[in-house]
């Protein structure tokens, strides 16, 4: 689309977790980009209800359309083409999506394109910085963990992921084992400000293992010992006590992305990339100290440092029409045979990731 397309509409759906959104793209500009949260109606459950998820898309979708091309100022006829998160995610609210790409595609009688959403998240740093190929991803969120680099649209390597848990998810337990309120992150990063990060011993997960691989389960078995040990001698938890716990682990998490970030960036480095860049996207990515730690590092390495805009790294439909484009720039286009997939790695090549955490797959 970038340069034979420049100006085309495109209509983007994402329903593969637990937001229903639509956006319209103009060439790079967001026209719209209207996201439809659920966290109210899961919220009894303790993570993501598949069928809960599935009904609310199949409502709300046509509504996220309906007000994404309003806001856009454009009819729906205006649309030139429909981008669809195709996988991986929650089969039923993918397959929301997929239906309605199809129906909208036919109705209108314009293409439409089946989107991977983990290439949604990845190229978002080319919609928002204008990044080139190839340049390192490091996408860090409730649901996702991984370190890609990416070549192109549709050619991504996977130098490693999590092998359990998401970061994310390890922040919301940690909170929730505190007390604190969710989303965790937010409020373990709160509750960490000038406490002391050395008080407790946390592990720092497969540091001792070669690779770009991670683990962030046992950090929580640690938190959840050192709380009872409290508990157990002092009868309760201090304010003291609660913040040199949120400080502790959120220095593993840290020390562990600093680690895997710089040997990511020297298996990225090692290719001699013309204008070296590092993108970190997803919720994580909002933490100041995991940020700052990762910005540092490519500083020392003359790389690129860029972090797009959090409304633009958590789920959206703004990505996943950016991806489109770029696919139907390079030829492709999906048909009435375009199936639902809860599972699709980017890079085919790599071994499968283990973890599926709470909001489903995660590749
Ligand atoms: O990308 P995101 O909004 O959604 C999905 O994962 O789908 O990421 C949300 C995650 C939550 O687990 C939340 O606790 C975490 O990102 N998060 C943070 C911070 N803000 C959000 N984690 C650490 N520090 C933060 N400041
Ligand atoms: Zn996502």
């Amino acid at each position: 689309m970038d340069a034979d397309m420049p100006d085309k509409i495109l209509l983007g759906l994402e329903s593969s977790c637990d937001d229903t959104a639509a956006a319209v793209l103009r060439g790079r500009e967001i026209l719209s980009s209207v996201v439809m949260g659920q966290t109210e109606l899961h919220a009894a459950f303790g993570g993501v209800v598949p069928e809960i998820a599935a009904r609310a898309h199949a409502e709300k979708l046509d509504l996220a359309v309906e007000q994404a091309v309003a806001q856009a100022g454009i009819s729906l006829q205006d649309v030139d083409a429909v981008a669809v998160t195709a996988g991986p995610g929650l089969i039923g609210g993918v397959l929301s999506g997929v239906m309605m790409a199809k129906g909208l595609a036919a109705g209108l009688g314009k293409p439409f394109v089946g989107v991977n959403h983990l290439a949604g998240h990845a190229l978002t740093p080319r919609l928002t910085d204008g990044l080139s190929y190839p340049y390192l991803m490091l996408l860090v969120s409730g649901g996702h963990c991984q370190f890609l680099i990416v070549r192109g649209a549709q050619d991504f390597t996977r130098l490693g992921g999590t092998i359990d848990d998401a970061p994310g998810e390890a922040f919301d337990k940690t909170a929730r084992l505190l007390g604190l309120p969710q989303p965790g992150g937010p409020s373990v990063e709160a509750t960490a400000v000038g406490a002391d990060e050395r008080r407790f011993a946390f592990p720092r997960p497969l540091l001792d293992r070669e690779g770009c691989d991670l683990s962030f389960s046992g950090l929580k078995t640690a938190l959840l010992r050192l709380r009872d040990r409290l508990v157990e001698a002092q009868g309760g938890l201090h304010e003291a006590d609660r913040a040199d716990l949120c400080a502790g682990f959120q220095a593993a998490v840290r020390d562990v992305l600093r680690e895997k970030t710089r040997r990511a960036l020297a298996l990225y480095l090692a290719e001699a990339p013309a204008e070296p860049a590092f993108a970190i996207a997803g919720g994580v990515a909002a933490n100041q100290a995991i940020r700052a730690a990762l910005e540092t590092l490519c500083v020392e390495h003359g790389v690129r440092f860029t972090a797009p805009p959090l409304r633009l790294c958590t789920d959206n439909a703004a990505m996943i029409a950016y991806a489109g484009s770029e696919l139907l720039a390079a030829g492709e286009t999906s048909d009435m045979a375009l199936s639902a997939r809860p599972r699709w790695p980017l890079d085919r090549s790599a071994a499968p990731l283990l973890g599926s955490g709470k909001k489903g797959a995660k590749a």
